[in-house]
C-alpha cells in the first residue's frame, strides 16, 4: 500500500554538489542548505567528511556545518567513510552521519579503496563510536541494480551487505541506483528481495535519473510502502566513481507527483524551485528538473 505521508531525504548539497567540477564556494553552499531549511525539508545532507584529495568539492564540510542555519525540525546529516570521517564529523556537531558501502566489489574498491568486508570493519567502529555519542547512522547500499564496472548486480548481494549494515545499527538503509539504469522491473526484483529482509520502514530509495527511469521506480517504491525518498534539488548530482551516472532525481520533480498523489510530504514546492534556480545560477546553467523549468524562475 502506498504510504500517506513521505520523508523527502535531500541530498543536493552533497551528491549533487559532489561531482560538479566548478567549486563551489562555502557561502553558496551555505545559502543554498538555507534555502532548503526554509522548503520545510526536515533532512538535508550538507557535506561529506571524506578526503579532499578524492573529493575536492567536499572539502570545506566543516565550514558549511558551522555556518549554516539549523532548524529545530531539520537534521542535517553527512557522509562519514571511516573514523577519521566520523570523528570530523561529530567535531562539526553532525546528528546523523552517514556510512556507505556497495553491493559491488570493483565500486567499493573504486569509490572508498577498500572491499566490501573491509568496509563493514571500518562502519563498525563508525557506528560503535556513534552509538555511545548518541549520533544516529544512515546506512547507503550502492550500485544495487548494476555497477558501472560489473554490470547488473544480484538483488540478493544487495540484501545482504543491507541487513550487515543494518545489524551494525544504522537505523535506515537507503538503496541507491548509482548509476540511474534501473527499470521498474529491476525495482521490483530488488525490493521483493530486500523487503523479505528488511523492514520496509527502515528502507530509502535513492534513484539517479540518468535513463529518466527515477520518477517511475519512485511510484513503483511506494507501492511496497517505502516511505523515505532521497531526491536532489534541481536534479543536481552524479558520483565522481561512477562514469555515466547522472543527477540524483529532482527534488521538486519528486514534491509535483507527490502532491499530485495526495502523499503529505510537508515541503514547499516553491521554495525548493527557488533553492534550485539559486545554484543552478551559480553553476550557470539552467535547473535540470522539468518541474523549476515549467515553473519558471521565482
Ligand atoms: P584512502 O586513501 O584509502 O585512505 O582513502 P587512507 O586511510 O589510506 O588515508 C590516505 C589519506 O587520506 C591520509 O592523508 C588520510 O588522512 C586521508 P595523507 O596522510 O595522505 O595526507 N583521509 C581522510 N581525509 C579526510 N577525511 C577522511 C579521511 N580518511 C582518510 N574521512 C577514503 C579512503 C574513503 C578516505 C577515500 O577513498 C575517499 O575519501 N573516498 C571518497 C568517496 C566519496 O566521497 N564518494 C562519493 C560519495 S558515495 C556516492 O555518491 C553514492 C551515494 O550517493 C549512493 C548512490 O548513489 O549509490 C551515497
Ligand atoms: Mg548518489
Amino acid at each position: 500500500m502506498r504510504p500517506s505521508k513521505v520523508t523527502l531525504y535531500e541530498v543536493g548539497p552533497r551528491d549533487g554538489l559532489q561531482a560538479e567540477a566548478h567549486m563551489v564556494t562555502v557561502e553558496d553552499k551555505i545559502a543554498l542548505i538555507d534555502l532548503l531549511t526554509r522548503s520545510g525539508l526536515t533532512y538535508i545532507e550538507a557535506a561529506s567528511f571524506v578526503s579532499a584529495k578524492w573529493v575536492p568539492q567536499m572539502a570545506d564540510a566543516a565550514a558549511v556545518m558551522a555556518g549554516i542555519w539549523r532548524a529545530p525540525r531539520t537534521t542535517y546529516p553527512v557522509l562519514t567513510p571511516n573514523l577519521q570521517g566520523y570523528e570530523a564529523a561529530r567535531d562539526a556537531r553532525a546528528e546523523v552521519v552517514a556510512i556507505f558501502g556497495a553491493a559491488s566489489e570493483t565500486f567499493s574498491q573504486r569509490n572508498i579503496n577498500c572491499s566490501i568486508d573491509e568496509s563493514l570493519e571500518r562502519f563498525g567502529m563508525v557506528t560503535q563510536s556513534a552509538r555511545a555519542q548518541g549520533i544516529r547512522v544512515r546506512g547507503y547500499v550502492s550500485t544495487v541494480i548494476a555497477c558501472p564496472y560489473e554490470g547488473p548486480i544480484d538483488p540478493e548481494k544487495v540484501a545482504e551487505v543491507a541487513v550487515k549494515m543494518l545489524d551494525l545499527g544504522c537505523y535506515e538503509i537507503s538503496l541507491g541506483d548509482t548509476i540511474g539504469v534501473g527499470t521498474p522491473s529491476d525495482v521490483e526484483r530488488l525490493l521483493d528481495v530486500v523487503t523479505a529482509r528488511v523492514p520496509r520502514e527502515k528502507l530509502a530509495v535513492h534513484f539517479h535519473d540518468t535513463y529518466g527511469q527515477a520518477l517511475a521506480n519512485i511510484l513503483t517504491s511506494l507501492d511496497y510502502s517505502i516511505a523515505t525518498i532521497d531526491a536532489s534539488v534541481g536534479g543536481l548530482g552524479g558520483c565522481p566513481y561512477a562514469p555515466g551516472a547522472s543527477g540524483n532525481v529532482a527534488t521538486e520533480d519528486v514534491l509535483y507527483m507527490l502532491n499530485g498523489l495526495g502523499i503529505d510530504t510537508g515541503v514547499n514546492i516553491d521554495e525548493v524551485v527557488r533553492a534550485a534556480w539559486f545554484i543552478s545560477d551559480v553553476l550557470g546553467r539552467p535547473p535540470r528538473s522539468k518541474v523549476a523549468n515549467a515553473m519558471g524562475k521565482p
